[in-house]
């Protein structure tokens, strides 16, 4: 059985004080161990140094929201793997809807970032997702197809054995607006069945898609009891340590099904 990862995105949010205040609290709520779920948190990068050391050795992950392919060098505002290793973040989040859609970032430049990830060692997790145009166009798996050749160009089986997909559809992040389970595991289902046409089967199997877009205490039972739902990644609930921590008790409990 997969486990689920249930990561928060704390995106350009929080000071140093409640970084820190929210990262104890996450903590303390995940201090028994969770049998079937994997915790990571995503500061902003000015905070992961801070948070590193609150966080520990707890189990609870510590990742970025972002990263630069480039090892160092004349890339000025950007921070690169060797530094996020540093500060021991064990994941990247990569092509967040706000990165392609905000910054302009292509499938080339994604692919860039998923492969340099892999080869430091850390975890990738790339988002995909279809705006509501398309999805009204009936485009959402040509969309997702589109994404995932390009964001896993030249990922070998090696390599896709740390990277997490997450389902994230434009028109459901920050808007209040879930996908409904059903549309969640469709377009989930659909990723594996990509993933199947590339990979061997194990790595198919073993393959965690999560799905982010509104994720809230209320909605992430039913989203997380779909069969190819495989965690959540939580933007705005995330803020908040409480309604996190009923996201990551909707999981130990979907898990126990
Ligand atoms: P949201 O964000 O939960 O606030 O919709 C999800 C995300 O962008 O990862």
């Amino acid at each position: 059985m997969r486990r689920y990862l249930v990561a928060g995105n704390w995106k350009m949010n929080t000071t140093a004080a409640s970084a820190a205040q929210l990262a104890r609290s996450v903590i303390a709520g995940c201090s028994v161990p969770l049998a079937n779920v994997d915790v990571l948190i995503c500061p902003p990068f000015p905070f992961l140094g801070l948070v590193n050391p609150i966080i520990g050795a707890t189990g609870v992950n510590l990742g970025a929201q972002n990263v630069h392919q480039e090892e160092a060098g004349a890339f000025t505002g950007e921070v690169s793997l060797p530094m996020l290793k540093d500060v021991g973040c064990r994941a990247v989040i990569i092509g967040h809807s706000e990165r392609r859609h905000v910054f302009g970032e292509t499938d080339e430049t994604i692919n860039k970032k998923v492969l340099a990830t892999r080869a430091a060692g850390l975890q990738a997790i790339l988002c995909v997702g279809e705006l509501l145009s398309e999805r009204d166009a009936d485009e959402t798996e040509a969309v997702l197809n589109r994404q995932m050749a390009g964001g896993l160009a030249n990922v070998g089986e090696e390599a896709m054995a740390d990277v997490v997909i997450a389902y994230e559809p434009v028109w459901a992040i920050g808007t209040g607006r879930t996908a409904t389970p059903e549309q969640a595991e469709t377009a989930q289902a659909h990723l594996r069945n990509w993933l199947s046409t590339r990979y061997n089967s194990q790595i198919v199997e073993a393959a965690r898609i999560v799905y982010g877009g509104s994720v809230t205490a209320d909605n992430a039972r039913q989203l997380l009891e779909q069969p190819n739902v495989d965690g959540a990644l939580v933007g705005g609930a995330s803020l908040n340590a409480e309604s996190f921590l009923s996201i990551v008790q909707a999981a130990v409990a979907a898990g126990t099904l």
